[in-house]
């Protein structure tokens, strides 16, 4: 199970020193939201960021793109120290493009599925992903509360990946804390993202910690778990 603090979530101001909390409190990644101001209707960090943040922590940097034009990003974050990529499906017939680029680039390819987007839009790509994000909110801002509605997803891929023997993780991402982690880890979720409920906590280290134990504890309610799969 991966528990991943989102960056977003951080004190805007002290971003090195939260990257740094991150690390010490045991995460395992670092989420990364990479904004637009057009896929979304939000702004956050760009490459500079990263690579500023990067040389500080030993943790994975996930980097979840919501942006309209992610290619001319890809490199510029891998660069930057990135070590997961990740694009929306809602790009349409620009996914594969972007996949194969990030997969050229060297680091985990990640493809993400907004709530009202059906979650057979990501099938014909699975086979390629490292990473398959699935929204539980609407992107954009960290905060909202999750929408249950999309379990059913969570639980066709953790099907999907079953069956056909894939290998990608399931990452959630919005209005995760303990109660919801563990309803994703007993659809199939293995790797959590968590914004508010994690750094807003004085104590990072134990809501780490409990959140680790929580989706643990649920996954093994989750049919066929085993715990496969590595950071
Ligand atoms: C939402 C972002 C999330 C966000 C989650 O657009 O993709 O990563 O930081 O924040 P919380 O956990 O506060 O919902
Ligand atoms: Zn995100």
């Amino acid at each position: 199970m991966i528990i991943a603090p989102s960056l977003l979530a951080a004190d805007p101001g002290r971003l090195a020193a939260e990257t740094q909390r991150a690390q010490r409190a045991g995460a395992d990644w670092l989420h990364v939201d990479i904004m637009d101001g057009h896929f979304v209707p939000n702004l956050s960090f760009g490459p500079a960021v990263v690579q500023r943040l990067r040389p500080l922590a030993r943790l994975t940097f996930d980097v979840h793109l919501m942006c309209s034009r992610p290619e001319l990003l890809l490199e510029p974050f891998a660069k930057a120290g990135a070590n997961n990529l990740t694009v929306h499906v809602e790009l349409g017939d620009r996914v594969m493009t972007s996949l194969w680029k990030i997969r050229s680039l060297g680091v985990k390819v990640g493809l993400a599925i907004n709530p009202p987007t059906a979650i057979g839009n990501v099938l014909p790509y699975l086979e390629h992903l490292d990473l398959l994000l699935i929204m539980t909110v609407n992107p954009g801002f960290g905060g909202q509360p999750f929408i249950d509605e999309t379990l059913p997803k969570i639980q066709q891929a953790a099907r999907w990946r079953r069956e056909r023997a894939w290998r990608y993780r399931i990452e959630v991402d919005g209005g995760i804390d303990l109660t919801t982690a563990a309803e994703c880890a007993r659809a199939g979720a293995d790797t959590f993202v968590s914004g508010t409920a994690l750094f807003h906590r004085r104590n990072l280290r134990a809501a780490v910690h409990q959140m680790r134990r929580v989706v643990q504890q649920a996954g093994r309610h989750a049919p066929h778990s085993k715990a496969k799969h590595t950071p």
